[in-house]
């Protein structure tokens, strides 16, 4: 991220009002056109952040430092991305933090690989499969922007073929086919590891959902976050009309070390009816369940 003064190089995010903002990179002796008139940017480096910038027509710009949502919403976008909202409770879920290590696929545009960058830090890493090289090629300058690209490797190829990572924190997929990365994933995963898939439609969750439990996972749930915006005026605070009614589920799910394989007991048949008609042991159990309900 930039420091406090405003250098050359750096990005800032001219703002206007909620609608009109503007992320701008300060390059010295050039100048940047608005319908407010143009503002030159030689008047802006070695400034503070926050400090008014007055356009050619006499119209104040706030100068502010790019947080990261802004180096989300503003990246180059050449496919869906994931959206602060989410974004939030995925690196919420995942349970990433300062010095983790995260498989992520795809990459895509980097929206999400550039919010787990932030939260692993440099003693982190974060590992971003991609199939397509001119989407990687995208997501590396979204990463060189935001300057969080030193704690990513970028690598290219089909991630339903396998992880090569051991022992990371966690796996995060945004893909059409979540439950086929799912058995690598484990792979990858550390244990009580944590995977985490977003997913637009309901037919992904479900075959996630089934492949998680086939392969080691537990504590499997499934959220979608709605968020409403509001209208805030005295006398006229409410939600705002419109929203976004959909972007994903959110799974998320701990892997197990697989119990050893058990040899099933012979039992006779005989043996076998005996056990069944057997009420005692179950009654006490349910005392017992019962005496820690009341306890
Ligand atoms: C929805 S986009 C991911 C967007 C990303 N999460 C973001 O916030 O910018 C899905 C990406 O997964 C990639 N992809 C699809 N199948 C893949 C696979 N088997 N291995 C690696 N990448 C894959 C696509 O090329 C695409 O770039």
């Amino acid at each position: 991220m930039a420091n406090e003064k405003i250098c050359d190089g750096d990005y800032v995010l001219i703002y206007l009002d909620a609608r009109r903002t503007y992320m701008i990179k300060m390059q010295a002796g050039q100048t940047f056109h608005t319908h407010k008139g143009y503002l030159k940017l030689d008047e802006l480096i070695g400034k503070e952040y926050g400090e008014p910038i007055k356009s050619s027509l006499g119209i104040y710009f706030a100068t502010l430092k790019p947080a990261l949502t802004d180096y989300i919403m503003k990246s180059s976008r050449n496919t869906q991305i994931i959206y602060p909202k989410d974004a939030a409770l995925i690196v919420m879920f995942s349970g990433i933090g300062p010095g983790s290590r995260v498989v992520e696929s795809g990459t895509g545009t980097a929206s999400l690989t550039t919010a787990l960058a932030y939260y692993v830090g440099p003693k982190g890493k974060v590992y971003t499969y991609e199939l397509r090289p001119e989407f990687q090629k995208n997501a590396a300058k979204n990463l060189q922007r935001s300057k969080l690209i030193d704690h990513v490797e970028m690598k290219s190829g089909d991630v339903t073929l396998g992880i090569e990572e051991r022992d990371v924190d966690a796996v995060i997929l945004d893909l059409a086919v979540p439950w086929l990365v799912v058995p690598h994933a484990y792979e990858a995963l550390k244990p009580s590891g944590i995977l985490v898939s977003f997913s637009p439609t309901i037919d992904q969750v479900v075959k996630t959902t089934e492949a998680l439990r086939e392969n080691g996972f537990v504590f499997i749930e499934t959220i979608e976050c709605l968020m409403r915006t509001m209208q805030v005026e005295r006398g006229k605070t409410r939600p705002n009309t419109m929203m976004t009614g959909h972007t994903g589920y959110i799974t998320h799910a701990r892997k197990i070390l697989k119990p050893p394989v058990q040899e099933t007991p012979q039992v006779s048949p005989q043996e076998n009816t005996v056990a069944q008609e057997e009420p005692l042991e179950q009654e006490e159990n349910s005392e017992e369940m019962a005496e820690e309900e009341t306890a």
